[in-house]
């Protein structure tokens, strides 16, 4: 199929990208290599990719759907810490905003969107492991607008037959994860002598999943999810920032230079997804452990460290 992937240069977009093109998909990528962080990690993860540049709220989309039979929405502003204060405008345009538009246009042209939401959504979640039909509490103003993009995909269901599938991923690492998230600047302070800043006491814990099950997840959401449903995406395996230290330090045969400081706000203290709606109804579970996983997004940040 023609699929179009927004968000084609970020961290999950350009695995994503490179798996439906190894499929033998035609892939329009499209990106605006926004700022929140360096664009330059956004030019390097696209390399295999031939990813076009423009913003979701003011691009033609029209255009850019042309002969597209299916839709992958991940671009958006991620990260739960900068989206308090004043870096908050700018969740408002690029998840809420520019989801709107797009879901306006794949309804006109009737295209199926599957469409990034976040384990965010939950806060800190009334049960673990969590369903998908747990209420949605979040803490953080990046959560809000996840929760908002899921509501407006539903309006645009019912109001102009939008057939959208959400997926709620959970701490997803692997290779070219985003340098705000833990494990890349604990492993460039492994690899490279720095010190790691940890927020917290480390008894903090994720469901962390791998990006390659985390893709493999959104495939199958996109061949077998059904419409207006939200699956979860999560590593089957839980551990504390604690855990994963320890085994990053084993991986690397190094000690992490740790510099403490108090937990950031709207981090959630616990994420456990209960995937078994995506095991029945998609055939799709997490494969890798978090060891593997973990070496090879080491193998990533050596070789970059070393090349720098
Ligand atoms: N990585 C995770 O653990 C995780 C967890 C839950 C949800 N998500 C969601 O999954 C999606 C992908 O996350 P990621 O970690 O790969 O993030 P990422 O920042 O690496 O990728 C998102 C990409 O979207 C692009 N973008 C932002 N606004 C845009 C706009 N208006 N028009 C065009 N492009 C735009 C950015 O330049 C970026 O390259 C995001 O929607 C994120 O909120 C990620």
């Amino acid at each position: 199929m023609r699929a179009l992937v927004t968000g084609a240069a970020g961290f999950i977009g350009s695995h994503l990208s490179e798996a439906l093109a190894a499929e033998g998909h035609e892939v329009v990528g499209v990106d605006s290599f926004t700022d929140y962080y360096d664009p330059e990690r956004k030019h390097e993860n696209a390399q295999a990719l031939h990813v076009l540049e423009a913003d979701l709220v003011t691009a033609d989309l029209d255009a850019l759907l042309e002969g597209v039979e299916g839709v992958f929405h991940l671009a958006g502003q991620p990260g739960v810490r900068a989206s308090f204060g004043p870096g908050f405008e700018l969740y408002v345009e690029r998840n809420v905003h520019a989801s709107g538009r797009l879901f306006e246009a794949a309804a006109r042209r009737g295209v199926r969107v599957v469409y990034a939401s976040s384990s965010s959504v939950y806060g800190d979640a009334e049960t673990y492991p969590t369903r998908e039909d747990t209420a949605p509490r979040p803490i953080s103003p990046y959560g809000v607008t996840k929760l908002c993009v899921e509501q407006l995909a539903y309006a645009h269901a019912r109001v102009t037959g939008l057939e959208a599938v959400g997926l709620r991923y959970f701490t997803v690492y692997g290779p070219r994860q985003r340098p705000d998230m833990a494990f890349t600047p604990l492993l460039e302070a492994l690899a490279d002598g720095t010190t790691f800043r940890l927020f917290g006491d480390g008894s903090a814990s994720r469901s962390f999943t791998f990006v390659g099950d985390a893709v493999a997840g959104t495939l199958a959401v996109m061949e077998r999810g059904r419409p207006g449903e939200i699956y979860n995406v999560g590593g089957g395996e839980e551990a504390t920032m604690a855990d994963a230290i320890a085994l990053a330090e084993s991986i690397a045969g190094r000690t992490l230079a740790l510099e403490r400081h108090g937990a950031a706000a709207g981090d959630v203290r616990r994420t456990r997804a209960d995937v078994g709606k995506a095991a029945r109804e998609l055939g799709w579970a997490p494969a890798t452990p978090l060891v593997e996983g973990l070496r090879a997004q080491w193998a990533w940040v050596a070789a970059r460290v070393a090349a720098a």
